[in-house]
């Protein structure tokens, strides 16, 4: 348990993850008595603030951000008495003094979270060490991107395991947060009825969706250098394939959890220039108004994907043969992200022809905007037919929401923050992981350029390009939408 000398260190506190997430989340933490009343935070950034000034602009923050049934006039008082700030160039590792004076006494526990540029990890680690600021008490917390590629991906690995060990490393992947996903676990290892089925004899294909309906939300440079593979699949996608297609662990520890995942991940196999589709949109309308094209969006030529969509294999014993069909863009035709667990076909058909087409069982695990887990089976729909039973697809549904009606609905970061604070591993992301999914990447990316892929235009507000649609089509499958 914490005490009076433990504290949680923001680097990066005035920016915008800070703003819009992490000040709401430990809100929230602070609200419902998950954090030590004692345990201080201490915001740090660039900008020339004192305390006050920090508070100031966190209750600004959380007014904005905050939903209105969360906001408490006097924990919201002593919530922000607990924030502490202190100016600070992170890429001055000499200048770090300072801060280690505000801190005073770490030995009871300091975590630390850096949402800062990437670039700044490295001079943040050598100035945390010159100040004493990366002893064995310390858990340090890292904001993506983690590299743009597997070898800038290493140096930042390398630059912090110079500071810290990896069991003090606690790599975010915001995905990893959500409620769903970790239901996605649940699930599968809490129930008896889907993994005899959950492999290649029982499952014909999976589908993982994040679509989007925001464009480049004021991070054109940043998102031009990325772009949708590296932004969203290298990390959150490939870490819903590995939830979804890990053998079960021996339990629930961090070890355990990241031992499988990482085996489904070394499994990927390299990608065939005909298993992709790269995207960008243009002019188009999302729900109901103009938007403009992702060219006029950016000021510039450029031909950075906006969208893209792969046929993914994992190459192990349980799952040979059973592609898992990934697909991401901005401006698409709704916010969703969802994973479709598309089972076989009853081997042999009673109804005849009379009953109608039997469907195949569907899991659809969604994670986003509703939560929810539902199975499409196949029932007879009521009634006195003669000559046979009419059978329909209906729903077998899990509301999230309703079945925890009283439960409130948290972000991720609440769970991310208050997991580094406590120092519990098992939602973050490990070394060989974040390594394991580049060394993918970087395979897809230099398909990409040995080929000139060019990334096909289609309209925002759609679902994409229609080769992103013929991607399963042309097997006889197609996106659940
Ligand atoms: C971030 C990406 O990691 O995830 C953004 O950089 C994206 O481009 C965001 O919009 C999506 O997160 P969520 O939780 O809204 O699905």
């Amino acid at each position: 348990a914490a005490t009076s000398c433990s504290a949680l260190l923001l680097f990066g506190a005035t920016g915008d993850l800070a703003r819009r997430m992490l000040l709401p989340s430990l809100y929230a933490l602070h609200e419902d008595g998950l954090i030590d009343p004692t345990l201080r935070i201490v915001g740090t950034a660039r900008s020339v603030h004192d305390d006050a000034e920090f508070r100031e602009m966190a209750r600004a923050a959380l007014e904005e951000f905050l939903p209105a049934d969360r906001r408490d006039d006097s924990k919201l008082a002593s919530f922000l008495e607990r924030l502490e700030y202190q100016t600070l160039d992170a890429s001055k590792p000499e200048g770090f003094a300072g801060l280690a004076e505000k801190l005073g006494d770490t030995s009871c526990g300091l975590s630390i979270f850096l949402s800062t540029a990437p670039a700044l990890f490295e001079p943040t680690i050598e100035g945390l060490r010159l100040a004493g600021l990366a002893h064995e008490g310390v858990r340090i917390g890292l904001e993506k991107p983690l590299g743009n590629d597997l070898a800038s991906s290493r140096r930042i690995n390398e630059a912090v395991a110079a500071g810290f060990s990896e069991r003090q490393i606690f790599r975010i992947d915001h995905y990893l947060g959500k409620e769903t996903v970790q239901n996605l676990l649940a699930l599968r290892f809490a129930n008896m009825m889907f993994e005899p089925l959950w492999n290649s004899a029982g499952i014909d294909h999976v589908q993982i969706t994040v679509s989007e309906t925001v464009g480049l939300e004021g991070r054109k440079g940043f998102y031009d250098d990325t772009g949708a593979l590296r932004d969203m699949v290298q990390n959150h996608m490939l870490q819903l394939v590995a939830l979804t297609a890990m053998e079960p662990p021996l339990d629930f520890d961090a070890t355990s959890i990241r031992d499988e995942k990482v085996k489904v991940l070394r499994a990927l196999r390299p990608v065939r220039a005909e298993e992709m589709v790269r995207g960008q949109y243009r002019t188009g309308a999302v729900g109901g108004s103009a938007v403009a094209g992702y060219l006029d969006d950016l000021g510039e030529a450029s031909d950075t994907e906006t969208y893209v969509a792969i046929k993914a294999h994992v190459d192990n014993w349980r799952w040979q043969g059973v592609p898992f069909y990934l697909r991401h863009g901005k401006r698409l035709a709704e916010r969703r992200s969802e994973i479709v667990v598309q089972f076989k076909g009853v081997p042999h058909n009673i109804f005849g022809a009379r009953g109608g087409k039997l469907a195949a069982n569907r899991l659809v695990i969604r994670l986003q905007p509703e939560e929810y887990v539902r199975l499409q089976v196949m029932a007879k729909e009521p009634g006195l037919d003669r000559g046979g039973v009419v059978l329909r697809e209906v729903n077998l549904d899990l509301s999230l929401t309703t079945a925890f009606a009283k439960a409130r609905r948290r972000i991720a970061y609440e769970r991310l923050l208050l997991d580094l604070i406590e120092g519990e591993q098992t939602l973050f992301v490990r070394r060989d992981e974040v390594e394991a999914q580049w060394t993918w990447v970087d395979a897809i990316r230099r398909v990409w350029a040995e080929t000139a892929m060019e990334v096909k235009p289609y309209a925002a507000g759609s679902w994409g390009p229609n080769a992103g649609i013929a991607l399963t089509e042309r097997d006889g499958r197609s996106w659940h939408d």
